[in-house]
């Protein structure tokens, strides 16, 4: 569609709706006028062809594997840059100067302690608690901690919020994991730079002195960068939707969470990781590539697929170089599950029915290999994605409050239930 207008015919009536185009990617026809129109919806459960926004912080071409955040190549970024530098680029919009770098890692580095009360409230939750679990309830508790910053309305008190949850959500996420484990809360650090600091919090103990290894803390950096911002996924909507209600941005960012852990979105990497534990050795791969074919075996290839990507996804390119890099570092010269994951991946690429669906590995299929050998359980990884994609959720929260045409999210239905019928008294049913 290139004209500025284009119609949709329902019945007998023809409406005229305008074409938006943004910088790069498809046009979108603006229907927003089409009920009052024609008296009719649009229909698209799982949103396949529907722009829900205008945003300006993260392009996506799926068919190409291009991934930009505010135009810079995801490849670029986590070659070059670190994690906090791709924060204040979804933040602001731009690059950070030197000046601009260091004061943003000194107000980053300044919030991550928590209120101790903090640590009186994670008593509450069971001892083996899913740490997802325990994330979406201390994230959300935040709100009662920091009451002077869920004032949205005040441009100020947004950028502190911001800037707690950056610096707040690691330090809650190594929190959940100790608890987990029964180990004390480690303190932040703040001689220590924003990922070396969530290792030391994570692995660090009393007892003894714990020196954080730099190709691990790069490669988590990376990781992170990776998991950043990915335009209008589930989780991301999902923040914006609570946040179209004016509620508070800790409890958003909770209900992102919330949304994260599902196994179709942030809980893949630790399926996926799963998965490749149950195939075991590379000569039952044929098996379970037989079994994700099969239309009566609900099983899926996890960490492959996605909702956009129809190519390579270009996370799991640097995943898996990350991948290789943190088995060597820790001398891991034989790690079945990589041996399985490269089989796998090289079955599957060349395999009719992957081909055919364009299913590709994404940035969760390598990324559970690589947490394994670092020393995160399973049950963590969803917790990283979290840590991780805080910043996306912030920043297009952010963007959301600031335009000036934001509205309530509010999708309207295909009614499928009983017509208006009366109510019979219980003697007469
Ligand atoms: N293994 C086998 N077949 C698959 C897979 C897979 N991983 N993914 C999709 N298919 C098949 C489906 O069976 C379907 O086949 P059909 O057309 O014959 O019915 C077709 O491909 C299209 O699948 P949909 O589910 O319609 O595609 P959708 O875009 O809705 O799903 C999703 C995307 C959820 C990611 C899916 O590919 C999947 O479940 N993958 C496994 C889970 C996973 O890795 N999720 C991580 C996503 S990335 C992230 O959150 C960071």
């Amino acid at each position: 569609m290139s004209a500025n207008t284009g119609s949709i015919k329902v019945g007998d009536k023809t409406v005229e709706l305008p074409v938006r185009s943004g910088t790069i990617g498809p046009d979108v026809l603006d229907i927003g006028k089409l009920y009052a129109q024609t008296g009719a919806f649009t229909y698209d459960p799982g949103f396949t062809s529907t722009a829900s926004c205008a945003s300006g912080i993260t392009y996506i071409d799926g068919d190409e594997g291009v991934l930009l955040h505010r135009g810079y190549p995801i490849d670029q970024l986590a070659e070059h840059g670190d994690f906090l530098e791709t924060c204040y680029l979804l933040l602001y919009g731009e690059l950070p100067t030197a000046a601009q770098k260091s004061d943003f890692d000194y107000r980053i580095t300044r919030h991550t302690m928590v209120h101790e009360q903090m640590a009186r409230f994670f008593q509450g939750f069971r001892r083996d608690a899913h740490p997802m679990a325990v994330m979406v309830g201390s994230v959300g508790a935040l709100a009662a901690f920091y009451h002077d910053s869920t004032d949205i309305t005040d441009p100020k008190q947004r950028m502190i919020a911001s800037m707690r949850m950056i610096a707040k959500v690691p330090t809650l996420a190594a929190m959940a994991y100790k608890y987990t484990i029964g180990q004390p809360f480690v303190y932040p650090k703040n001689d220590l730079d924003y990922t070396s600091n969530f290792l030391n919090m994570c692995f660090a103990v009393p007892c003894e002195d714990y020196k954080v290894n730099p190709v691990l803390s790069r490669a988590l950096d990376r990781i992170f960068i990776l998991h950043a911002d990915h335009e209008q996924n589930a989780s991301t909507s999902t923040v914006r939707l609570a946040g179209s209600s004016g509620a508070n941005p800790f409890a958003c960012i909770a209900a992102g969470i919330a949304c994260l852990w599902g196994p179709a979105h942030g809980g893949a990497n630790e399926a996926a990781l799963k998965m490749l534990a149950e195939i075991g050795t590379v000569d039952r791969i044929p098996e379970f590539i037989a079994r994700a074919k099969d239309k009566n075996d609900p099983f899926r290839l996890m960490g492959f697929g996605h909702r956009v990507y129809k190519n390579y996804d270009p996370r799991a390119k640097i995943m898996q170089k990350t991948s290789h890099e943190v088995l060597a570092e820790l001398g891991i010269k034989d790690e079945p599950l990589l041996d399985v994951a490269l089989e796998l991946e090289r079955i599957a690429l060349n395999d009719e029915y992957f081909i055919e669906k364009k299913l590709y590995p994404n940035v969760d299929f390598y990324s559970g290999i690589t947490l394994k050998a670092m020393g995160f359980p399973t049950s963590m990884f969803t917790v990283l994605f979290a840590v991780a994609r805080t910043v996306g959720w912030i920043a297009q929260w952010k963007e959301m409050i600031e335009d000036p045409g934001q509205k309530i999210g509010r999708p309207r239905q295909l009614y499928t239930g009983a017509p208006q019928r009366d109510y019979q008294p219980i003697s007469k049913r």
